[in-house]
């Protein structure tokens, strides 16, 4: 009785002294990151949790710049694309790592009507306006202040995009919250309220590439998309307002399959997307946090998951890279060196009365939460 009794509490002391050991690894760093040309100070964060696993997020643009996952032998490598230099994000434009918004994606000509006045915002992407316009989310200095739980350790980030910026109506104060969990998930909760109806639709425009980042293309990666329909766009790649069966097309990721198993075949939407670059309507229910997609790369043994509580999940694989950026360590972002999975309202919404809606009205409160969840198989 009395042995088992002091067994149980050695057991009992070990788990404590090693979950002290685990908690002792979770910290947040904060610490210069480069200055705008105005002289601003941008700071990055760097979060690290119990595993030891990593995520590094510079104000910025609200930018995560890298993100260290282990692999199935327990190597941790950074597998999103991304840049050394504040100088680099300031030139370059391809959104890697941003919080974009207000609006994530495409209006079709950059107009939409609420309550009777028309907006026009900037075009920026051909006759369309893509990603919050000229200067977007992505492209603003965010303020931070780091954040701690007992399972996990974040920042969260401020901003206030003032009445009439890039066009739209209402100052919006958002706050977006990157949490590091000790079960190596980065989950980001997004908060947003406005003084005048406007519209608002922020996501997550990290590229993934779960091999590591500069580490090839990702058409091997098998990617499941738990999505019946996807909503077809025309050459400038609007959405019609339709939602299309996947089945029997190349946009059927209902079961995990190569992205570039059918990224070749003559099919008219991919043309005009120059590979994949839809949104998928997404199964789950809207609102509850619920699994959307999911990515796995062999050789690594990494696999990602995405949890969201959002309707739509735009899949871009990367199809404008073309080796003209250089990203971190020098390495070379070549065509498809990554994908992006960004939970959303669907594109054209504001002008598509029978999309889920995206205006956001005083007294109300704009919530998202998208979780990218790692593990190794
Ligand atoms: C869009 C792509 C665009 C990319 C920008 C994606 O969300 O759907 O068309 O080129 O962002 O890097």
């Amino acid at each position: 009785m009395f042995k088992s009794y002091v067994v149980l509490l050695s057991i009992t002391m070990l788990m404590l002294v090693s979950c002290g050991k685990e908690a002792s690894l979770m910290k947040v760093e904060r610490a210069p990151f480069g200055k705008l040309p105005d002289g601003r100070q941008v700071e990055q964060f760097t979060l690290v949790n119990s595993q030891g696993a990593k995520a590094m997020v510079i104000t910025y643009g609200a930018i995560v710049n890298r993100l260290y996952m282990p692999d199935r032998n327990g190597n941790f490598a950074d597998i999103v694309l991304g840049f050394d230099k504040i100088d680099n994000y300031l030139k370059e434009p391809p959104y890697f790592g941003a919080i974009v918004g207000r609006y994530g994606n495409r209006i079709g000509k950059g107009q939409f009507t609420l309550d009777g006045k028309t907006y026009q915002l900037a075009t920026n992407n051909g006759p369309n306006h893509l990603h919050g316009g000229v200067a977007g989310f992505d492209k603003v200095l965010w303020s931070a202040e780091t954040v701690k739980s007992d399972s996990a350790v974040g920042v969260k980030l401020f901003y206030l995009s003032r009445d009439g910026e890039e066009g739209y109506p209402g100052n919006l104060k958002l706050e977006v919250t990157y949490w590091l969990t000790n079960l190596n998930q980065l989950r980001i909760d997004y908060l947003a309220t406005t003084d005048q109806a406007t519209i608002v639709n922020p996501t997550h425009h990290g590229y993934f590439n779960l091999a590591g980042h500069g580490e090839g293309d990702i058409l091997g990666h098998e990617l499941m998309i738990a999505a019946d329909y996807f909503t077809p766009v025309d050459e400038t790649l609007i959405p019609s307002g339709e939602l299309r069966p996947v089945q029997g097309t190349p946009f059927d990721f209902t079961t995990p399959t190569a992205i570039g198993a059918r990224i070749g075949e003559a099919d008219q939407q991919l043309q005009y997307g120059q590979g994949y670059d839809h949104n998928w309507v997404l199964t789950k229910e809207t609102g509850k946090l619920g699994l959307a997609a999911s990515v796995y790369e062999a050789s690594s043994g990494r696999y990602m998951e995405v949890y969201t509580t959002e309707p739509g999940m735009q899949f871009y694989c990367g199809n404008f890279l073309d080796g003209t950026f250089t990203g971190k360590e020098g390495k070379r972002y070549n065509h498809r060196y990554g994908l992006c999975l960004e939970a959303q309202h669907y594109p054209e919404s504001p002008n598509k009365p029978d999309f889920p809606s995206v205006v956001l009205r005083p007294g109300e409160t704009y919530t998202q939460t998208t979780m990218y969840q790692f593990s190794v198989r």
